[in-house]
């Protein structure tokens, strides 16, 4: 590729960002970028240094903690605490809000290592991350973070996989870039990602089928029948919604019997960054971007992907709550 564009060099066209915000946007992304570079290089070593296994403690959703889990959470921190430009942060990894710099004019929340469960098996992983614009008029950190997903300014999520790629939007499209570990630079190498309206893979645990609610157990049958589709199913929620993203396809984490992916930084990232390219991210009833979290890691139901295939399952959800559906 000749003369690839960095993404230093593509944030700086981004004219939906006013030049002071860009500004500011440009440096919290390169905090993050250097714990992103950090975490990428103790993942390429994983198997000949100590970061696998437990950490031996349990995080705020009660999901028992990696050690690489905590290893990017504190870089994470760390970078963006150096920056200067946060005022409050939220992590998967942290019970409660944390605060950055007084004078912050940004609040980022974040899951520092998505489907963690899959790193000591050498399978992708990801970082996910989400940053608000500080509310002037409101100093109670619950208003600064608990916000509507629409008011993000930027959603992205790094994916380390069999190269490490950054997927983010600023709300003009969403556009993927390939780290350089030669150079250590991002260059752009999937602008303007359009996702397929129409799907052809289904991502979801079909070991909790017995538990699913007509709507699910219909859609599903009728994705089987189609003959279009395939299942593919990794367990790290950024590794499958990006295939689907590039392939056209439908993840979906549903809440029977129980939800399990977090609305504020894990929901809100990945539905904005699948809208932007096109596609749709919803609860089944409503937008995901729609929602308020009432606390910060609330859980949500998450159908996110090819805008056809979102809709047909709201289409069911619609009919088994009218009693019209023949599941
Ligand atoms: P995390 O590692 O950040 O807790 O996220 C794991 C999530 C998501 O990435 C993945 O799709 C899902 O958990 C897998 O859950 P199941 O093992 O229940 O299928
Ligand atoms: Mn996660
Ligand atoms: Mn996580």
């Amino acid at each position: 590729m000749q003369n690839p564009i960095s993404f230093h060099e593509h944030i700086l066209e981004e004219k939906t960002l006013s030049p002071e915000v860009r500004t500011d946007i440009e440096r919290i992304l390169d905090d993050l970028l250097i714990a992103v570079k950090s975490i990428h290089n103790k993942l390429s070593r994983a198997g000949l240094i100590d970061i696998q296994g437990e950490a031996g403690s349990e995080n705020a959703s009660g999901d028992a903690v990696k050690k690489l889990d905590r290893i990017a959470h504190e870089a994470v921190v760390s970078t963006l605490h150096a920056g200067g430009c946060v005022g409050f942060m939220a992590s998967e990894e942290e019970k409660e809000i944390i605060g950055g710099s007084s004078d912050g004019k940004y609040v980022v929340v974040f899951d520092p290592l998505d489907g963690s469960s899959n790193i000591d098996a050498n399978v992708s992983v990801g970082t996910i991350f989400s940053i608000y614009k500080r509310k002037n008029e409101a100093e109670n950190a619950n208003e600064q973070v608990l916000r509507r997903g629409s008011e993000q300014i930027v959603a992205g999520y790094v994916i380390y996989g069999s190269s490490t790629m950054l997927v983010y939007t600023v709300g003009a499209g969403t556009h993927g870039f390939t780290l350089d570990p030669s150079l250590g630079e991002f260059y752009l190498s999937h602008p303007h990602i359009q996702t397929p309206v129409d799907g052809t893979v289904y991502s979801i645990n079909e070991v909790y089928e017995p538990h699913f609610s007509g709507a699910m157990k219909a859609f599903l049958s009728e994705i089987k029948e189609h003959g279009r589709y395939t299942g593919r199913y990794i367990g790290s929620l950024v590794a499958d919604v990006h295939r689907n993203l590039l392939y056209g396809g439908i993840y979906i984490y549903p809440d029977k019997p129980k939800a399990k992916l977090r609305l504020l930084y894990e929901g809100f990232p990945m539905g904005w960054i699948v809208e932007q390219a096109g596609g749709a991210a919803s609860n089944g009833t409503q937008k995901i971007l729609d929602m308020i979290p009432a606390e910060l890691h609330q859980r949500t139901q998450l159908v996110i992907g090819s805008k056809n295939d979102v809709a047909r399952y709201e289409e069911l959800v619609k009919q088994e709550e009218l009693g019209t559906i023949n599941a």
